[in-house]
């Protein structure tokens, strides 16, 4: 056995590991591309479009420049602006949050389940008011948010359902796949996602032809004759060069988020004794695993045992969304949120990706050993 400083590290991602596998054919659908020179709205961008619809079992799909703008456009579309107010988790990554602001309405922050890190129903219901125009569910590491109740309020209170699908591509709730329960489902392919670019890129789906078709106006100028403009819009368009990239990694997907539940379910095996608080799956939902949070009482030391072990880890996230300083303008105080909070302080993401071997998982698991004795 080789001794530990020998040993290779572990990244958090490798995409080029990924690359590496798919590199023939990446070439191929970039060379065709450069070759016809439609660079923008290209043939690659309609096609990526009707397999990305067909993936997820949904009649409309627009590209658009990432996952942030999906949301943004998806928002607006839906009339959503000043004065209008959008439920949201805390515990999220902040461009969930950054979208509703930046379409003029406030973000209305609500606490998770302490159990499965998603957005807590309960919490929503006790944040509706008169001005409550949507609820943004997100789907966070992979995890199907608990969709019934949140579609069921919003039934009752004739509210839209914007889902965060931006790190959940093909998981599914009660057999449903995620971004297809809502008004609208909102992608990103930011390079680290199970879905992800060579670069930006995202993508709303809806069963709404109008809907589909006002976001696709707005992504282009508001325009859909050139030098036509029907509407204020703005450019926010899918690339045609991460469009064929993504028709090619899109042929794995399915793949890979197999090569991620197999992977996560062999850390819950190699942690299973540890004092680690290991995720856990509702009975609702498959997951596609995005990323494996473990809880702990003592990051720090953790960390130093994972840095020494040359394993690569993160934190998602460190400050919840309501303390963030870009918000202080809403008023919020430590203590609003307390699930979110604590979780804040105690989370580690461990390394997760298609092809992480069963090796490195067991290092890591060494590590993390190492780092209780
Ligand atoms: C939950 C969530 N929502 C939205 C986004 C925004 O996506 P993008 O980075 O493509 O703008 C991300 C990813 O960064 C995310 O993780």
């Amino acid at each position: 056995m080789k001794d530990k400083a020998s040993l290779p590290p572990i990244p958090f991602v490798d995409l080029v590991r990924q690359y590496r596998q798919i590199s023939q054919e990446i070439k191929e659908a970039v060379s065709s591309v450069l070759e016809r020179g439609d660079f923008i709205l290209g043939e690659d961008v309609g096609e990526f479009e009707k397999e990305f619809a067909l993936f997820n079992q949904a009649p409309h799909c627009v590209g658009v420049a990432d996952g942030t703008d999906a949301l943004y456009l998806a928002l607006v579309a839906l009339g959503i602006g000043q004065g209008d107010e959008v439920i949201v988790p805390s515990h999220t990554y902040i461009a969930s949050a950054l979208a509703i602001s930046n379409c003029g309405a406030k973000p209305v922050f609500v606490d998770c389940d302490p159990t499965y890190y998603t957005v807590n129903p309960t919490e929503i219901e006790k944040a509706l008011t008169s001005r409550t125009k949507a609820i943004m569910p997100v789907h966070l590491y992979g995890q199907p948010a608990d969709m019934d109740p949140i579609l069921e309020i919003a039934k009752r209170r004739k509210l839209y359902v914007v889902e965060d699908t931006a790190q959940a591509h093909g998981a599914t709730y009660k057999g449903k796949i995620c971004g297809t329960m809502g008004d609208v489902g909102c992608f990103s392919f930011y390079p680290g996602k199970n879905l992800g670019a060579y670069g930006d890129g995202g993508a709303v789906v809806t069963k709404s032809f109008e809907l589909s078709e006002k976001i696709r106006l707005l992504r282009n100028y508001g325009q859909k004759v050139k030098y036509v403009h029907t509407i204020k819009g703005l450019n926010s368009r899918l690339d045609t060069i991460q469009a064929a990239i993504l028709r090619i990694k899109l042929k794995h997907l399915a793949l890979w988020n197999r090569k991620r539940v197999e992977a996560a379910a062999r850390y819950s095996e190699v942690l299973k004794r540890s004092r680690l608080g290991l995720p856990l799956t509702a009975d609702y939902g498959k997951p596609v695993w995005h990323l494996y949070v473990v809880q702990t009482t003592d990051r720090g030391g953790l960390q130093k045992k994972l840095n020494d072990a040359g394993v690569s880890h993160g934190i998602h996230y460190p400050i919840p969304v309501h303390l963030q300083q870009a918000y202080r303008d809403l008023g919020h105080k430590r203590g609003d949120f307390p699930v979110t909070e604590h979780l804040a302080e105690r989370i580690i993401s461990l390394p997760i990706f298609p092809e992480i071997t069963a090796e490195e998982i067991g290092r890591v698991g060494r590590a993390v050993d190492a780092s209780l004795a």
